[in-house]
């Protein structure tokens, strides 16, 4: 590390891994009750299980990012943080809310919209926490001697991903005008600003790794970003086709959800072209890997598969189906959970001083996981085109259908198996590394 002050981004990294063991933790608790394995349902029911899966995987997220922006942002912008304390006062009151929000919805202490569970009280002290997040973040950057494209793309994607949060909090009585309004927090971050972050972190990762100058990266920035927003915004209307809303929304969600992937495969081709014009020199070649694995599993995941149910004629079958969590699983992991595990992978060593740059168990950890998370996704895929077939074209009732579907859990968990073994790995290098210190700082 160039700057002191990056090791704050150690301790997000860690929350981020800690709330992603619960995730998984829940995420089993859900794929054996739907092989009708459900002991724990009085304790756990699936609606518990369902919200702290999703929820958990939302805030290692949103940890992971911070993690990377107080990381990336001192070293773009040539300044160490702001302040250092308050950033840690950040962290613990971060995790504070989260661990309240996760055992709440044990107690039932939650709303049911999905992925905006958090009760509205809490999201004020979101709110706050965000607020002093970017505090932190803007004026480092302005202070800095530098604003380079890559650190304004990230900082841009953070700033609207926290504007975006506000949409979610209004309260109406009218389902259909809540519902309009939570896409703009849940499409309009996945499928929006969230891909500025990725991108700015894809940009510095790549910028760091093949060694290709800074302004041919940058110049690929630009493209993606507006590829994101000419497809994105209007591509809401992929979510308004049957909620009671005007029917211009079959066609603008249509046609323009269907040209979100091109952002996707620019990212992807993006990624590819930079590391073939490298020097290829850059010894983390784990780090290498998840760069290169999240542009071109979140094509297949989040572009790929988001077309296969994005027109209206299909989504009309296909709407909350498992067919749903088949392209939720693999874009998330493919373009949110990958980029995270990318910057930890290539900050880990700079951090500590240790070297780990290439191990077996790296190695494994990669391949494990991705392949687990592959053979989830066909599960929920087989799982999901029956659960349609049976439930909406031939009309059997919701619950015979989830018994006939059983079986494909047995797969899913398996696969989920081989997929939390490859995380396990991951883990244990982590916790290898040890802590940061000081004296792995590098030369300017
Ligand atoms: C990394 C980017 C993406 C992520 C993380 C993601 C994730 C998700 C998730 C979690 C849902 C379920 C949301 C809910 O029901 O509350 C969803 C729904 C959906 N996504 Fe994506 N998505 C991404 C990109 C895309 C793209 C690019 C497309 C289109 C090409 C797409 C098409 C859809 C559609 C049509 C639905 C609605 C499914 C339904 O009606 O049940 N997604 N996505
Ligand atoms: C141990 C591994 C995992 C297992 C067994 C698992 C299992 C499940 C199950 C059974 C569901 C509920 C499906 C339903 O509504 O019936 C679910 C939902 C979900 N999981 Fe996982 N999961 C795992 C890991 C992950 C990971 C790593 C991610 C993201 C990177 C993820 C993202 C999601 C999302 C976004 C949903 C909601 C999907 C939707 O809205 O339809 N899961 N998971
Ligand atoms: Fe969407």
């Amino acid at each position: 590390m160039k700057y002191k002050s990056q090791k704050v981004a150690y301790w997000f990294f860690a929350l981020s891994m800690l709330l992603l063991t619960i995730q998984l933790t829940y995420g089993f608790i859900m794929g054996f009750a739907h092989m009708g394995l459900d002991g724990l349902h009085n304790i756990i029911a699936f609606n518990t299980a369902r919200a702290v899966h999703t929820n958990a995987l939302v805030m290692w997220l949103l940890s992971g990012f911070m993690g990377a922006a107080y990381y990336i942002i001192p070293e773009e912008a040539e300044h160490e943080l702001v302040n250092v304390k308050l950033a840690y006062v950040q962290l613990i009151s971060f995790a504070l809310v989260g661990v309240i929000a996760l055992v709440g919805y044990h107690f039932n202490y939650w709303e049911g919209r999905k992925f905006l569970e958090i009760p509205r009280p809490l999201d004020w002290l979101v709110v706050v926490n965000v607020l002093t997040f970017l505090g932190l973040i803007v004026t480092t950057l302005f202070k800095g001697k530098k604003r380079t494209t890559t650190s304004l793309v990230l900082t841009m994607g953070l700033v609207f991903a926290a504007l975006l949060y506000l949409p979610g909090m209004i309260w109406f009585d009218n389902q259909t005008l809540d519902s309009f309004f939570r896409w703009w927090v849940v499409h309009l971050w996945v499928e929006g600003v969230w891909e500025l972050i990725m991108g700015g972190i894809l940009a510095f990762l790549l910028i760091k790794i093949t060694g290709v100058d800074r302004e041919v990266i940058e110049k690929w920035l630009y493209v993606i970003v507006g590829l994101t927003f000419i497809s994105g915004i209007l591509g809401t209307g992929h979510h308004y086709y049957y909620i009671g809303v005007g029917k211009v929304w079959l066609i603008v969600g249509g046609i323009f959800s269907a040209l979100e992937p091109l952002a996707f495969l620019g990212m992807a081709l993006f990624a590819i072209v930079m590391y073939r014009r490298g020097e290829k020199k850059h010894p983390n070649k784990l780090a290498l890997n998840w760069t290169l694995g999240t542009a071109i599993v979140s094509f297949i995941g989040a572009g790929l598969l988001g077309l296969a149910h994005t027109l209206p004629q299909v989504n009309l079958y296909t709407h909350g189906t498992l067919v749903t969590a088949m392209h939720g699983h693999l874009a998330f992991w493919g373009a949110y959970a990958m980029i995270i595990l990318a910057i930890i992978a290539y900050a880990m060593p700079n951090l500590t001083g240790r070297k780990l740059f290439d191990t077996a168990r790296g190695t494994y950890a990669f391949w494990l996981s991705n392949i687990g998370m592959l053979g989830m996704t066909a599960a929920f895929g087989v799982a999901g085109v029956a659960q349609v077939y049976m439930e909406r074209k031939m009309g059997i009732e919701f619950g015979e259908v989830q018994k006939e579907i059983q079986v494909h859990f047995l797969v899913l968990v398996s696969c989920a198996t081989m997929f939390t073994t490859g995380i396990i790995l991951y883990l244990i290098e982590f916790v290898k590394f040890g802590l940061p210190t000081d004296e792995a700082l590098e030369s300017k």
